[in-house]
């Protein structure tokens, strides 16, 4: 150590030549070469980004990595799906009649003085098309069933369920509280919601106005 310092003390002009001399040689080293880029920090943060989007979407699509589980029918998913083979209307009325429930209870005879039965009702047994109509628009103001006045409001169905789905809970309703009064089906559901659908909820006079009764 104490010789090195001795030199450059002795010789500053030599240690001069050395710094220009390497630097010379570093200007060199700096030279862009092929293959040796580093790796561009753009190109590092897409792979992290990528790396973190697969694993999102492995993780919302692997379907818990099991045979059926992105089977639209499996058990247990609670939806029902439209499949290849139309499901039984009376099994899917059922299923749709417990949105009903509240109103007309389980017996379909309703809740006196507030809601009114389906049971023993000229609406539920009669014209199919004037009962897809008010299951379709709703229903308010006075109407009579069974010879009592009621004056409330009944909702419209018509964007919560499809064709299929509303001819099954008539014909539900029909069977079980109609005294098998006859099946609904979907085409006639069309027809009413084609005819009638933009309209508002019924009235028993706009109901008497399209429907004359049967
Ligand atoms: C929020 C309560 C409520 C729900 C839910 C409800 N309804 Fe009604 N429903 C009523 C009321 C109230 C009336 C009578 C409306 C009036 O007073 O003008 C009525 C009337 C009816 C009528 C005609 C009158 C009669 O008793 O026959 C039918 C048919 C009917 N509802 C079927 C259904 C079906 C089928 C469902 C299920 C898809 C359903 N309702 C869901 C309250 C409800």
């Amino acid at each position: 150590m104490s010789e090195m310092s001795d030199t450059n003390k002795r010789a500053p002009e030599l240690s001069d030549r050395i710094i220009e001399m390497h630097a010379a040689a570093m200007r060199e080293m700096s030279e862009p070469k092929d293959g040796v880029h580093p790796t561009p920090v753009a190109y590092i943060i897409a792979c992290l980004f990528f790396t973190m989007w697969g694993g999102w979407y492995i993780g919302s699509y692997a379907g818990n990595w099991t045979a059926d589980g992105l089977a639209e029918t499996a058990a247990g998913m609670g939806v029902p799906v439209a499949t290849a083979a139309p499901q039984d209307p009376m099994e899917l009325g059922a299923e749709i009649y417990n949105a009903c429930l509240q109103c007309h209870q389980a017996d379909g005879k309703g809740v006196p003085g507030s809601f009114p039965p389906l049971t023993e009702s000229e609406y539920v047994k009669g014209d199919p098309k004037r009962l897809t109509a008010i299951l379709l628009n709703g229903l308010q103001g006075e109407i009579k069933v069974g010879g009592v006045t009621y004056n409330s409001q009944m909702p419209a169905w018509k964007d919560s369920y499809n064709d299929e789905e509303i001819a099954a809970v008539a014909t539900y309703i029909r069977t079980k509280f109609g005294s098998n009064a006859g099946k609904v089906d979907k085409g006639l559901v069309e027809g009413v919601r084609k005819e009638f659908g933009a309209k508002g909820p019924w009235f028993e006079g706009s109901l008497l106005e399209s429907f004359p009764k049967p």
